[in-house]
């Protein structure tokens, strides 16, 4: 990770998940600037980290997030043009381009408090997993602006047009089974099984194969906004790029898995994955070492006979 300490995001990697979390509890995670430099520094760098390959964005002390700090984000940058830019656009960077496009998979999860602005990050990620109480607000029209940025765009993108709507104009709170109903998240669940729900999903992502899985995330986001035959060019050149550089070597091992060694069955399972170089290399080290150990070993016996 990132040298530099950072004050208002932590980060905590564990079997290939990096849990990023918004750290601000004290005010219930609301996006500083601070918060918005640290979160865009920190995703860049997990986007190529060897040891992360899921990313879950969550936030401390049992809240996700309410959103835009409306005293540091807003009023105190309000007679600051300079500063303003550069906080709104390391939000809307962390909050969507990087994460919308990012090269692995990344899983919202989702309790406590998710509010105005903190939509951004929930309808950039790829899977949102929710706490069946949270409480989910755009509360922009309650204090005065509309929800901005990209989130009335983003809202109307991800849920049914009346419930964007009715959401964004009355500003009413709703819950998490609220939230799966209409689409914001793939699940909601009792709190206690919040974290287990989560991890579950990394590794079921873990399990695939990585190029397979980062180019189908992508295309299938790029295709909503394609005529059809832009979608067959598209799709038919992505599908040959995966093939580039995939350590899987993911379409022969594949169907050779399934065809010729009859070891899985696609309808329910990916086929298994090769280990990584690194893994294999110390494997073959493991082996030589071995292998010269028991060379000596024999030496010696046939030194002691003579
Ligand atoms: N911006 C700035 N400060 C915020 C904040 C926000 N979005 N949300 C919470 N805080 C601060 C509070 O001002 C308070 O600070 P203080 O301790 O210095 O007084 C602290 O966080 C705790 O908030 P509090 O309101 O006491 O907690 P709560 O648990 O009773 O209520 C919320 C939590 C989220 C329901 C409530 O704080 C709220 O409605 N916040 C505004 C959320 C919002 O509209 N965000 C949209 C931004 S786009």
């Amino acid at each position: 990770m990132a040298a530099k300490k950072m004050k208002c995001v932590k980060v905590e990697k564990k079997g290939g998940i990096a849990w990023v979390w918004l750290n601000r509890p004290e005010k219930r995670n609301a996006m500083s600037p601070q918060l918005h430099y640290e979160m865009d520094e920190t995703l860049k760098v997990l986007e190529t980290d060897p040891a992360t390959r899921v990313v879950v964005i969550a936030g401390a002390g049992g809240y996700f997030s309410a959103g835009q700090d409306l005293k540091e984000f807003f009023r105190a940058n309000e007679n600051n043009p300079a500063g303003r830019k550069a906080a709104a656009e390391a939000a809307n960077r962390w909050r969507w381009e990087r994460l919308y496009k990012y090269d692995k998979p990344t899983i919202a999860m989702i309790e406590g408090y998710c509010v105005g602005g903190a939509f951004m990050q929930l309808c950039a990620v790829d899977f949102a997993i929710t706490a069946d109480d949270t409480v989910f607000s755009l509360s922009e029209v309650n204090w005065g602006i509309l929800p901005g940025a990209l989130v009335s765009k983003v809202v109307s993108d991800t849920i049914m047009p009346r419930k964007a709507l009715y959401y964004c104009c009355l500003g009413e709170p709703f819950d998490g089974v609220e939230a799966e109903k209409i689409g914001f998240v793939n699940f909601s669940v009792p709190k206690e099984e919040l974290v287990d729900k989560t991890i579950e999903l990394a590794q079921k992502l873990m399990a695939k194969s990585p190029a397979v899985l980062r180019a189908t995330k992508h295309a299938v986001r790029q295709v909503r906004t394609m005529d059809f035959d832009q979608s067959y060019d598209y799709l038919a050149a992505k599908g040959q790029a995966i093939k580039v550089g995939d350590e899987q070597d993911s379409y022969n091992t594949g169907l050779s898995q399934f065809l010729d060694k009859k070891s899985y069955k696609p309808t329910f399972e990916p086929f298994a994955l090769k280990k990584g170089k690194k893994a294999a290399k110390k494997k073959a080290a493991k082996k030589t070492a071995k292998k010269k150990a028991t060379k000596k070993k024999a030496g010696k016996k046939t030194a002691r006979r003579r």
